[in-house]
């Protein structure tokens, strides 16, 4: 399957309830030939009104946190969520929503092949690291699984809520950029 398609079949499901609410299905955005995905929890308002992930305040954190180390979502990286329809009320997913869509993202993982996943936040490292993980803990640490290496960070609606933590975020997003430059080939070229 191409990217094009895997697209045009993802804007189209109808998997999970979240089909019924949802005004658009956020597929992710960025470059297909990334190196370096991110990966977040779900859709909330902003993102389902404009069908792009990280449009809100988060995504201006992120933004900002992105260009601090050289990423821009137009330039070098993939950004896409665990759900790709907003849940109500901003909950958390459930877990059978979780499992109905992981495969588009599976999906896109075997289109783009990117080196290094980042988790933002609890929801995307337990579904992509492990069922406990826990991100105050854990956070910043790089999980070598098949050929891709994982690491997870704050989710940055945390650090809105908990500014304290934005020391360690930043700390994470630094040793990204030592990984990338140890293990990517074209992400920092240019
Ligand atoms: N929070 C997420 O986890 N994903 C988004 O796309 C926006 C906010």
């Amino acid at each position: 399957m191409d990217f094009e398609t895997l697209k045009r079949e993802c804007l189209a499901c109808r998997r999970c309830g979240l089909c019924e609410t949802r005004r658009h299905v956020v597929f992710g955005q960025g470059v297909e030939t990334a190196e370096v995905m991110f990966v977040g929890e779900g859709p909330g308002e902003h993102e389902d009104e404009l069908g792009q992930p990280f449009v809100g305040r988060s995504g201006q954190l992120l933004d900002h946190y992105l260009e601090a180390v050289d990423l821009d979502r137009n330039k070098n990286i993939f950004i896409a969520n665990i759900v790709k329809c907003r849940p109500p009320q901003n909950r958390d997913p459930a877990p059978e929503e979780s499992a109905a869509c992981l495969p588009w993202l599976r999906t896109q993982f075997s289109l783009i092949r990117p080196k290094i996943v980042v988790c933002l936040g609890r929801i995307a490292a337990q579904q992509l690291i492990s069922h406990d993980f826990s991100v105050t803990k854990d956070h910043g640490k790089f999980f070598q699984k098949q050929q891709t290496l994982f690491m997870a960070t704050l989710h940055p609606a945390a650090l809105l809520r908990n500014p304290r933590s934005k020391p360690s975020a930043f700390g994470d997003f630094v040793a990204l950029r030592e990984k990338i430059l140890e293990v990517c080939d074209h992400t920092y070229e240019t």
